[in-house]
């Protein structure tokens, strides 16, 4: 044990997501469309953003699911976070081939497999920076489509996961990895981020029968790149989605695409920031009015748990 007293340490980052996916060809054409940079290793695929941080690591399975979440903390902090984790309920004597000897390993209370290792930040330290380009009198104020580019996202903001108890959930991310709550709306759906000053939610979760992966969550710099986005994936066959609009909690604009699998990824733009040592008030909100202030009806398909067994799949 450090110096520090239990409860006081806490995760600055998430490291990078590790899914399971059915087909690693499917995945690197999705995710290259995304406009994320995929590389193959040893029969995995690694996600990098333009911060060239590796975001992801796709591994082959018969089904999609979360393999794995990691997290940073500082140095010295990781035996504090060991004894968080034990008192919260974590179980560290599961089994998984997936278990390396680097950092602490740990199943949460729903069956997901968490990493927390020493490392360095990979959340921003301030606010990402928004373009707003505003046009003068006489002066052109949108470009031609090939004069845009190839969308690509600066780094990863967050995931978010479907558990069978959201408040459950949250208590624990604050109590093992001192993750705090942002806003939440009922036991529907809660976001959390980390006490070192990081994006509005670094970690999220949505209420469903069973454990799932919705969706990971990538910046980008501008409303036009989140449309653009949008255009980018539907020009490659990914037509599926929601957006493009703008949240209430975390107010990001955003677009989400469906992916080969049923759940998502987010090109987001602008997500509130919450800064270290600030005390963000977390609001309750009510679903109705929390969603989304603007954009497209959600679809049927969005709020979907595709890992969950058929039988007990919501509408
Ligand atoms: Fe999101």
């Amino acid at each position: 044990m450090t110096a520090q007293s239990v409860g006081s340490a806490a995760v600055h980052s998430i490291d990078h997501f590790a899914l399971n996916v059915p087909s690693l060809e499917q995945a690197e054409h999705f995710y290259e469309n995304f406009g994320l940079t995929v590389t193959r290793h040893d029969g995995e695929l690694h996600l990098h953003a333009a911060d060239n941080h590796r975001w992801g690591r796709l591994l082959a399975s018969d089904h999609k699911s979360l393999a794995y979440l990691s997290f940073a903390c500082h140095k010295g902090e990781l035996e504090t976070i060991r004894a968080q984790a034990q008192a919260a309920g974590a179980d560290f004597n599961r089994d998984s081939s997936l278990k390396t000897g680097e950092g602490i390993w740990f199943h949460d209370p729903d069956g997901n497999l968490i990493q927390v290792k020493e490392g360095a930040r990979t959340m921003p330290t301030s606010k990402t920076p928004f373009h707003v380009p505003v046009a003068q009198e006489n002066q052109r104020g949108a470009y031609s489509r090939s004069e845009g580019g190839r969308v690509q996202p600066r780094r990863l903001s967050h995931v978010l996961l479907f558990t069978p108890d959201v408040l459950r959930a949250t208590a624990f991310y604050d109590k093992a990895l001192g993750l705090r709550l942002s806003d939440k709306s009922q036991d529907i759906i809660a976001f959390t981020h980390a006490p070192h000053g990081c994006d509005h939610h670094i970690l999220a979760f949505a209420k469903s029968p069973a454990k799932g992966f919705h969706h990971c969550s990538w910046d980008v710099a501008t409303l036009d790149d989140v449309g653009r986005g949008a255009d980018q994936m539907g020009a490659a066959g990914y037509k599926k989605g929601w957006g493009v609009g703008r949240h209430v909690l975390g107010s990001n604009y955003f677009h989400y695409v469906q992916d080969p699998w049923g759940s998502f990824s987010e090109y987001s733009a602008d997500i509130d920031y919450v800064a270290a040592g600030t005390q963000w008030e977390a609001g309750e909100y009510p679903p109705e009015d929390s969603m989304y202030l603007w954009g497209p009806d959600v679809p049927d398909y969005f709020i979907v748990n595709t890992e969950t067994p058929a039988e007990e799949t919501q509408a």
